[in-house]
């Protein structure tokens, strides 16, 4: 019998180098630049990442555990500058100084020696690694595990952990998704899972809001019964939307020095992913609601907003928790066996408690993003990571704009060579159209081993790259980044 296979768009060997780690820090201007960089494009992207892979060629067990690197891209009068740095954290610090893992990384990094060195060691590491945002004057290293690290935006030189003004206790959760309500607040959470009570497993969310000075003016708390694992979530002028997707946890691998904690997150097919509603003012007399559909897994909403009594909400679901192979190198992925994340549209009614669910895009994607104008309202664009393929699960290669209200896509590409971080988006000064603005990202190109900056016309992504500014090196895969029209650089 002959067997077809699919030809693939990418080249596994170089998709997996773009997992080395980058121990070098640059500060530079960037003059290898394909095409223009428009001259209104003046500001500061930020972008976080697992930038230490290894130690000692000993390798993280997943990339989650990689030590957070800021890389800095700042634009002016058509010209940009890098510059990156690890972010100084203490476990960063002690592993540098003593060459080899301390800690225990919450996806299964362990120190050396075996589980008899890590069992009960319940110290994990604050690896500053998800996300970096600009807020009250501060830029932010977020973690969402842990405290934030505060930065000098100037230097990148990490300043120390970051309580809030007093707001967050020592270890307290500050997540790695805050959103940025256009009225001028950063919304943002912080989650504590596994509490125990009589009735078992218990989780306490804490909601925080910050003015654009940075003060926290609304703080609330709210307990939901079992273990959450909630990475992301989303916001409407009135409410946070919450996705508790079904999962369990058994913590005795994870005592014992055998799995890391996140290792012991067990999906569980047969329950409903519960989705929890909570209304923004607490003094508002309107209860938390919790709605229920088919299960599932989401890390990452596009948006949310209200209309008629209802809640809508873009969302990456995946039919499973995508959990890695025990004693496998995270590098060693067959593509083929893991399912892909889809956009779905669910829309909740919260007078009948009823959801109802749509597949909007079966194309493998991830990092979804949209013009900050539009966060919390309804929307027509959003922007995603996906693979090149229609069908199936593979590396992100190009970035996907969908019309949520004619369903025409456009896509641009860096197959077959290159492969997409996630997309950030960035109004054009004085825009008045949703998709008047650009796109950047950043890519890691195979052939070459370097990565590059890529700036797309939000509103054509077709017509290819406005520009591509050649880093001369390479940035390991990231997470998340951000945007502000604010710079850190006298000039460039
Ligand atoms: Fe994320």
């Amino acid at each position: 019998m002959q067997i077809q296979t699919k030809e693939l768009t990418y080249n596994l060997e170089q998709w997996k180098q773009g997992y080395r780690s980058q121990k070098q820090e640059y500060d530079y201007q960037i003059t290898e630049i394909e095409g223009q960089i428009p001259a209104e494009l003046t500001g500061t992207l930020f972008r976080n990442g697992p930038g230490m892979l290894d130690i000692n060629d000993v390798s993280v067990r997943h990339p989650f555990d990689g030590d957070g690197m800021i890389c800095r891209i700042t634009f002016q009068d058509g010209k940009a500058h890098f510059l990156n740095r690890f972010v100084q954290t203490e476990a960063y610090r002690a592993e540098q100084i003593a060459g080899k893992f301390l800690y225990r990384g919450v996806f299964g990094t362990q120190k050396a020696g075996g589980w008899k060195t890590n069992a009960f060691d319940l110290n994990l590491k604050n690896i500053a690694n998800t996300q970096v945002v600009y807020w009250g004057g501060k830029l932010l290293a977020l973690w969402e595990a842990a405290e934030p690290h505060r930065l000098d935006p100037k230097t990148l030189d990490t300043l120390g952990i970051e309580y809030l003004n007093n707001t967050l206790k020592p270890g307290d959760p500050f997540a790695a998704h805050p959103l940025f309500d256009p009225k001028g607040l950063m919304v943002n959470f912080g989650l504590k899972a596994g509490k125990l009570d009589r009735t078992g497993l218990l989780t306490e969310i804490t909601i925080y809001e910050l003015d654009l000075d940075g003060e926290v003016v609304e703080q609330h708390s709210h307990i939901v019964p079992g273990f959450a694992f909630i990475h992301d979530f989303a916001i409407t002028p009135n409410y946070c939307i919450f996705f508790q997707n079904p999962v369990g946890f058994n913590p005795f691998p994870f005592l014992f020095g055998l799995k890391g904690a996140a290792e012991c997150v067990k999906f569980q097919p047969e329950k409903l992913t519960k989705i929890l509603v909570i209304p923004r003012n607490p003094r508002s007399g309107e209860q938390m609601q919790t709605l229920e559909t088919k299960s599932g897994f989401v890390f990452h909403h596009a948006n949310a907003f209200e209309h008629d009594g209802k809640i809508s909400i873009d969302s990456i679901a995946y039919p499973t928790f995508p959990e890695a192979e025990p004693n496998k190198d995270f590098r060693e992925i067959d593509f083929s066996t893991v399912t892909p994340g889809q956009l779905w549209r669910f829309e909740m009614d919260l007078t009948t408690q009823q959801v109802t669910s749509q597949l909007v895009e079966p194309r493998c994607c991830e990092f979804p993003t949209i013009n900050p104008a539009n966060v919390g309202q309804p929307y027509r664009y959003v922007y995603m990571g996906a693979a090149q393929t229609t069908d199936g699960n593979a590396p992100l290669q190009s970035i996907i704009k969908l019309d949520r209200e004619t369903g025409a896509q456009q896509l641009w590409t860096a197959a077959p060579t290159g492969y997409v971080n996630e997309p950030v988006f960035v109004p054009r000064p004085g825009s008045t159209q949703e998709d008047d603005g650009w796109l950047l990202a950043m890519i890691y190109d195979g052939e070459r081993d370097r990565s590059a900056v890529v700036i797309l016309d939000a509103a054509d992504l077709t017509k290819g790259a406005v520009a591509t500014l050649w880093l001369t090196h390479h940035i390991p895969y990231g997470l998340h980044g951000s945007w502000t029209d604010q710079m850190f650089m006298d000039s460039i």
